[in-house]
């Protein structure tokens, strides 16, 4: 039996599942023969109270990472993170994330270590429903035509609360509390956590090195619950969508162009009929036609199912998440 050893950066909402989950998984590493033992959690407080498995160390400090084959990182933030990934990346080892804001906006340090397949990442966008493996690997057969994508829970949740009739406020403070939102939720109500995972995702089908300052974002803020019921009674919903194509004037991004917008749609749209609180996008490719992905977009247990996936897949021998070249 082979031991790997993995250090894991964060244990909050996400942090805290994962570890559950590589612990309720240990019978699928047995069968692959690997020993998956966690060397050490990086948190900012030692002395919270965190449901995850006994014995593990939990530290503020980053020594531990010295002897770790792998890190999943599931601590938020840009600078931080990155301060602490990048020479782990550059000794040529492999790390998991799920923070698609590190990815849209550090694309600079990042993208040649992916280019290497030394970063997964599939948990960045729609969480545990899986959609950057499928557009990393067998839709890049099929011309991308464009794209169209429920990607935020937080906003999610709030729309749809208040349909209900539901306070915009109280509804934030509720998504807040499931363990939705980003730190700051400015980042979900304010669009810019969807244009972080419309950019990662724009570097499969579009180009390898989209920037994130390409995606005209408006958030959802300014919609009042009287827009939302007078939708309701047209038959229609609100919901963020992020949207990609190929643009017809020479504005946008290489011949791209890239919104994330508050859209009403009808009931029957493909992007409603998903479902209340899940994510969902309607992928189009020439030669693929029209596909739908749809499922849980947040949450901790969701999220940490496609990390704890892609340490499968590390395990197993292949690459992480490579970007068009
Ligand atoms: P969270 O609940 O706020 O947890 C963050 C964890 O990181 C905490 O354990 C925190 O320590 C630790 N941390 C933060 N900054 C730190 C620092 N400077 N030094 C040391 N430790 C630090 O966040 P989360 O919801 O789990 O999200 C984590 C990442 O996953 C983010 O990138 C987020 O975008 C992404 N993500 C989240 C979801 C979701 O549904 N929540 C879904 C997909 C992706 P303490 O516990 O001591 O405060
Ligand atoms: N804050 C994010 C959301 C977490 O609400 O969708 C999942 O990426």
């Amino acid at each position: 039996m082979k031991t790997v050893t993995v250090g894991v950066l964060g244990s909050g909402t996400v942090g805290q599942d994962v570890l559950n989950l590589i612990e309720r998984r240990k019978h699928i590493f047995d069968d692959i023969g690997v020993n998956v033992e966690v060397a050490g959690v990086l948190v900012r407080d030692v002395n919270k109270k965190r449901n995850i498995p006994s014995g593990i160390r939990v530290t503020d400090t980053c020594d531990f990472l010295q002897e770790c084959g792998v890190v999943i990182e599931a601590m938020g933030g840009i600078d931080r993170p990155l301060e602490i990934l990048h020479p782990y990346l550059r000794s040529h080892r492999s790390v998991i994330t799920a923070n698609k804001a590190l990815l849209a906006e550090r694309w600079d340090v990042l993208r040649e270590y992916a280019l290497d397949g030394n970063l997964y990442y599939e948990a960045s966008v729609m969480a545990g429903t899986p959609v950057i493996g499928p557009m990393s690997t067998v839709l890049r057969a099929s011309t991308f035509v464009r794209l169209q994508a429920v990607l935020n829970g937080t906003c999610n949740y709030i729309l749809t609360q208040m349909e209900q009739g539901k306070e915009y406020a109280q509804a934030l403070a509720e998504a807040q509390a499931l363990g939705y939102a980003e730190d700051p939720p400015t980042l979900d109500v304010g669009g810019f956590d969807t244009a972080h995972k419309l950019t990662v995702m724009a570097r499969f089908c579009a180009d390898g090195n989209f920037p994130y300052r390409a995606v005209d974002v408006t958030g959802i803020e300014h919609l009042t619950l009287a827009d939302i019921q007078d939708a309701r009674q047209n038959g229609e919903k609100y919901k963020l969508v992020a949207e990609l194509e190929r643009s017809a004037s020479s504005q946008g991004q290489g011949g791209w162009r890239a919104t994330v917008a508050p859209r009403r749609l009808p009931e029957t749209h493909a992007l409603c009929t998903a479902g209340a609180s899940r994510n969902a996008m309607v992928y189009e490719g020439e030669e693929c036609g029209s596909l739908i992905f749809a499922g849980g977009g947040a949450g901790g247990m969701v999220t940490a199912s496609a990390m704890v996936g892609d340490l499968l897949d590390y395990l197993l021998g292949f690459p992480g998440h490579v970007p068009l070249h």
